[in-house]
């Protein structure tokens, strides 16, 4: 639709806060994302998890262990054991050059609270995580981006890009709002190579497609621009990367550090 190609196409380069500004803060609380912001992110990467009583919350892993002081799967706990979890701590021990006291207590924000914060002068880059262990999670997505009128109809614009591995989870998007724009993500464990067949397919239902940088070549790039297809590759760090894949016609790139990319945009 005209939505579709308004707003995101490949002349206007993203810089997506993967994670928030995970580099600098706690990943996926509201302080790493309003970090983002401040740093010319253009999209705030959420990746999703659902709690047991069907709450979507912004979360990397499907366990808690990693980034808060609880244990456990997400889809075992409910929005309230979640909410008394610490997901700044766990940054302070990690990373004590980093460390910041503000980050102590912060909690796991939900889809809701983190549109709510940043509201519709921001732009979504969500990812349906573990959708086969979450069934309805597409369809609670929509609920919620409808809600807040980031999708559908009155969507001026989208404001939201939805991401995932899954080419099952991003055709459920499909099918219960063809409107909302989609990126599908493809894991290589190899040096990546993918068919003009399978590219065609993709883009039968998506604007742009996403893979580790290390696994790409220029090569690899413009048979995906070739197609009409975006290509954001993640996560990327370090300058030099930022320039070689620039320099190769991404479309844009997930990284820790926004505030470098943009830096490094700016000399370009
Ligand atoms: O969503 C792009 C990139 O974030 C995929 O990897 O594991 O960080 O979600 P991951
Ligand atoms: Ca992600």
């Amino acid at each position: 639709g005209q939505t579709k190609e308004a707003e995101i196409n490949a002349n206007r380069f993203l810089n997506i806060a993967h994670r928030g500004a995970s580099g600098h803060a706690p990943e996926h609380t509201l302080v790493s994302y309003e970090i983002s912001k401040g740093m010319h992110g253009d999209y705030i990467e959420v990746d999703l998890q659902m709690t047991k009583d069907g709450v979507l919350i912004a979360m990397h892993d499907e366990k808690v262990d990693r980034t808060t002081d609880g244990s456990g799967y997400v889809k075992d706990m409910t929005l309230a054991e979640i909410k008394r979890l610490d997901a700044g701590s766990w940054f302070n021990a990690a990373y004590p050059e980093k460390a910041g006291t503000e980050y102590e207590g912060l909690q796991v924000p939900t889809l809701e609270e983190v549109i709510e914060t940043f509201g519709k002068g921001s732009r979504y880059y969500i990812e349906t995580k573990a959708p086969d262990v979450y069934p309805g999670m597409e369809k609670e997505l929509v609920r919620v981006l409808k809600k807040y009128k980031l999708s559908g109809q009155n969507a001026q614009s989208s404001k939201v890009l939805i991401q995932s591995f899954s080419q099952e989870s991003l055709l459920t998007m499909q099918s219960l709002d063809p409107a909302i724009p989609l990126v599908q993500l493809i894991s290589y464990s190899k040096p990546a190579m993918i068919s003009d067949v399978e590219l065609s397919y993709i883009k039968g239902y998506a604007v742009g497609v996403g893979m580790s940088h290390t696994k790409i070549d220029r090569a690899y790039v413009e048979q995906v621009r070739n197609h009409g297809l975006l290509i954001h590759p993640y996560t990327v760090n370090e300058r030099a990367d930022m320039e070689r894949l620039i320099d190769w016609g991404v479309t844009g790139m997930f990284t820790n550090y926004p505030d470098l990319l943009e830096a490094v945009l700016k000399n370009k």
